[in-house]
């Protein structure tokens, strides 16, 4: 039999999805809350430093194969030793590298549902089987359940989104400590929007569980996401065989000479944070006095809400307004459930009086 070109490609990866993230191409007038970024970009004058900075640079060379100096200046931020950390084009980057370095065939991976899109993928590549454990009706974690699933599937890693994404809750401190000693996995805790978080980071323990990696991005909170930088916390030991995996040079001089400055500068983050938060519980007031919307909690810059409305038409109608939020229905129990990130005054109210007009 003559093979073609697609069959060559693994099954695995004919099966899966593209990637597309639905919506219309940012534009000056569109009203952009639907990938949960900071509505606020670097200061200019910020951005002006750095880009005389690149001036001095040499392009014509590589960086370093990791880039140190931003993994000592996170070092400095965290508290965390400067050999457990890891910087990587993204924490996107680093889930590929968690998975590479321990996921083959067969190897299982418990993970919530739902969650972010991209672990459930990574895995399916590794060709790893996935152990799901749904969340509560209200979208709250199920400790109990995962605690169950782990003792029976015995996973070699458990992964928890908290924040989770798309959902918006976090798994409690008291939680995960009780998942790191009745089980023997690694767990992964994404904390890609924790400074957005009413609770405490994971981080700190660490230094007692060297089965614990947490994993951070500079995409939320830090208004970095075009340009790619997310790290990962770990015992040395595990991150000295997490570097084995890492694609070399992903992270740029550039990119990574702004998150050094970012660094340096986190009153701008905490300001910026705290105007979100407020704007957050304004939002939230209003959506809970709209009559056919049902709210979920959340502890972070996005909210999810469900109306009796379809998803799709709901989204199509705020997007007629220039308004793109997150149609997140696709998502298991999310059916007829939308995701709003938290913008701006002014945004925040364009969204409001759109669904407003379209519930009423
Ligand atoms: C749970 C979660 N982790 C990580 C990320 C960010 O990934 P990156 O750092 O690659 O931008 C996102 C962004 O949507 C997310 O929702």
């Amino acid at each position: 039999m003559i093979m073609t070109a697609l069959d060559r490609i693994k099954p695995d990866v004919r099966a899966l999805d593209q990637y597309v993230v639905k919506g219309k191409p940012v534009s000056p007038s569109l009203i952009k809350l639907n990938q949960n970024e900071n509505p606020f970009d670097v200061p200019t004058a910020m951005k002006r430093e750095t880009v005389e900075a690149l001036m001095s640079m040499s392009w014509n060379r590589y960086p370093d194969v990791l880039p140190v100096h931003l993994q000592k200046a996170l070092s400095e931020y965290t508290g965390h030793p400067v050999e457990g950390i890891l910087a990587g084009n993204g924490s996107n980057e680093l889930m590929y590298t968690v998975a590479l370095a321990v996921v083959s065939r067969g190897t299982k991976v418990l993970m919530c549902e739902p969650t972010f899109f991209l672990y459930e993928k990574i895995v399916r590549l590794c060709e790893g089987t996935i152990v799901t454990v749904p969340m509560h009706e209200d979208m709250s974690y199920a400790p109990e359940r995962i605690i169950d699933a782990a003792r029976r599937e015995r996973p070699s890693l458990i992964v928890l989104v908290s924040p989770n994404s798309p959902t918006g809750q976090s798994v409690a401190l008291a939680d995960v400590e009780t998942i790191l000693r009745e089980t023997d996995a690694l767990v992964l805790v994404d904390e890609a929007y924790i400074e957005f978080s009413d609770r405490p980071s994971v981080q700190h323990l660490i230094a007692a569980n060297d089965r614990l990696i947490v994993l951070r991005t500079f995409s939320k909170a830090f208004s970095l996401a075009g340009l790619r930088i997310g790290y990962l916390l770990a015992d040395p030991a595990v991150c000295a065989e997490l570097m084995k995996v890492k694609i070399p040079f992903a992270v740029n001089a550039f990119s990574a000479s702004v998150a050094v400055s970012l660094l340096k500068n986190v009153q701008i983050l905490h300001e910026r944070i705290a105007y979100i938060k407020e704007q957050k519980k304004r939002v939230e007031e209003a959506l809970q006095g709209i009559s056919g919307v049902t709210l979920f909690p959340s502890d972070t810059n996005f909210l999810i809400f469900r109306t009796e409305q379809s998803a799709d038409l709901l989204f199509q109608q705020l997007l007629n307004d220039n308004v793109l939020v997150r149609d997140v229905s696709s998502y298991p129990m999310l059916d007829k459930v939308l995701r709003v990130t938290i913008g701006i005054h002014e945004e925040n109210n364009a969204f409001l009086a759109s669904l407003k007009k379209h519930l009423s």
